[in-house]
């Protein structure tokens, strides 16, 4: 693995009991292994039921792997020992989940302010970070607004910038957009890749969408039917900033969303 990786997956597997007492077929994840770099967008794509989630929830600590290793920065996750888990590694690992998870008793502004107040971290630097990540994504105006009185586009930039606003250095994201409609999506991913300019963070995005996947990635990893291998890994040489509605006809474009194709199973 690469000495700057900023975070290694070396052999991992996961198993969850099964109700029928032992079944070694239960495995989810097996001998998996992938590295990613600081400031890298690694893209993932799997068959629905491959573990997708169940790998960032071990990335994230919020689940406990059974076998292998999960290596961020230094530190290594526990295997088989739930109680010594480190959930989100002490705000290091930002982690926005296929659900928006908003708090409808609290406003559009009091949801992304959140974290920080969790945090201790509320002063006057960071809600001026938070008030302009509010403008970049165009929801100015709405900050008195309750989740429900929001769209799900707009509650989805909400909960992204949440995750954004105390700056971890890694971000997590399962299926962000995948409940929106391609028009909205197309804005979300034009925001997402802005955002992520202006910080280049470090990201692992899950998606079943092969095109999203080549539009935001500089990497996308497929992942094999459960239980969940590398099945190939690809490279997105396409340049920066894109244009992600014109990049669908560039024949680059056209050429890697054929091999993934041929990959995804
Ligand atoms: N807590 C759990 N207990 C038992 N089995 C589980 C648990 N969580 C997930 N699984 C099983 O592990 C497999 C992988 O689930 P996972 O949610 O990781 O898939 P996924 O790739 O994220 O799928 P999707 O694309 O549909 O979101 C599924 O067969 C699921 O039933
Ligand atoms: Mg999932």
């Amino acid at each position: 693995m690469s000495a700057q990786a900023l975070l290694e997956v070396h052999d991992l597997g996961k198993r969850f009991a099964s109700r029928a007492g032992r079944d070694s077929s239960l495995w989810v994840i097996r001998d998996l292994s992938f590295s990613v770099a600081d400031g890298e967008f690694l893209t993932i794509v799997g068959p629905s039921g491959s573990g997708k989630t169940t790998l960032l929830n071990m990335i994230a600590q919020i689940d406990v792997a059974s076998g292998g290793e999960v290596r961020f920065q230094s530190e290594v996750a526990p295997i088989n020992d739930p109680k010594s888990l480190n959930p989100g590694l002490s705000c290091r690992i930002g982690y926005v989940t296929q659900e928006d998870n908003l708090l409808p008793w609290r406003t559009m502004l009091q949801n992304v302010l959140f974290p920080l107040v969790v945090q201790g971290r509320l002063n006057d630097e960071t809600r001026a970070r938070a008030e302009m990540l509010i403008r970049t994504v165009g929801l100015a105006g709405f900050e008195n607004h309750y989740p429900h009185e929001l769209s799900g586009g707009m509650r989805k930039r909400a909960s992204l910038i949440r995750t954004l606003v105390y700056d971890p250095p890694v971000i997590l994201m399962d299926e962000p957009f995948g409940a929106l409609d391609a028009q909205t999506r197309t804005v979300l991913q034009e925001d997402l890749l802005r955002l992520w300019n202006l910080g280049r963070k470090t990201i692992i995005f899950v998606t079943h969408d092969i095109t999203e996947a080549i539009a935001l990635g500089d990497r996308t990893l497929v992942l094999t039917r459960a239980p969940a291998r590398v099945a190939g890994e690809h490279k997105i040489d396409l340049p920066r900033p894109r244009d992600i509605r014109g990049i669908l006809t560039d024949p680059k474009f056209i050429e890697i969303y054929q091999r993934i194709r041929e990959q995804v199973q």
